[in-house]
């Protein structure tokens, strides 16, 4: 198999990692998969069955009924199929946030998830992002980035995106789940947030999105012929 190159894009929620991700997917024409959107299907799928995200048992009894498909269409936006089912605008919301944040944390989530992420990155050149895609899913990556910004920007970016989605949304509130997810997706005992060792870290507090695009490809052009 021809060798892929990958792109680890790590950093807590609200960072600008999907937004970055996304945009230079395009440009490089490279696959980019949100790895958050795959915990966030498994969350919305347990909060059908009316499962607590903290219940351990109960999370560990249904996972196997989850069938979790990622596809792609023509514009190259991913979709989350969970049993056959679209869900991939369901899925946004605080309370799945939330929700997805809690239900990560479970070994037994983990565990199924990493083939399946393992595998999109050895068939394409990828550009993947989460909490732990540089620490534990993909530890040899070409490129690690870690994107960080300070909770107030972070939590305003995400009000505007809710906002904008026509969703309600209080921005104290808002700065409040941020830190609480931050402080979840940092503590729990496997695959916590943290930058791996030879992760460039990128604060994006100050930078507009043309600033952070660039700088991040200053960073990968360093490392991968693009
Ligand atoms: O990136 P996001 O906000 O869509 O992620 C939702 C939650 O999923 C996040 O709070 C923690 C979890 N997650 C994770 O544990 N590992 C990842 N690689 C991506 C997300």
């Amino acid at each position: 198999m021809a060798k892929t190159y990958s792109i680890a894009i790590d950093g807590p929620a609200g960072a600008g990692k999907s937004t970055m991700a996304k945009r230079l997917a395009k440009e490089l024409g490279y696959y980019y998969v949100d790895t958050g959107a795959i915990y966030r299907t498994v969350a919305y799928f347990m909060d059908l069955l009316g499962v607590s995200p903290k219940d351990a048992d109960g999370v560990e009894r249904y996972i196997d009924e989850l069938n979790i498909e990622i596809q792609y269409d023509e514009d190259g936006k991913q979709h989350m199929l969970m049993n056959g089912l679209d869900v991939t605008d369901e899925i946004r919301t605080q309370d799945i946030s939330q929700k997805a944040s809690l239900v990560s944390a479970h070994p037994v989530v983990r565990e199924v998830l990493l083939d399946m992420q393992r595998d999109v990155a050895k068939a394409h050149n990828v550009i993947m992002d989460g909490r732990d895609i540089g620490t534990v899913v993909l530890p040899k990556a070409d490129v690690k980035i870690f994107l960080t910004a300070s909770s107030q920007v972070r939590a305003k970016r995400r009000y505007d995106e809710l906002i904008a989605k026509g969703q309600t949304a209080n921005l104290e509130q808002v700065r409040k789940e941020i830190e609480q997810r931050d402080y979840q997706d940092t503590h729990r005992e496997i695959a916590p947030l943290k930058m791996a060792r030879d992760s460039v870290k990128l604060d994006t507090s100050d930078l507009d999105i043309d600033g952070v695009i660039a700088e991040m490809k200053r960073i990968i052009k360093e490392k991968i012929p693009v």
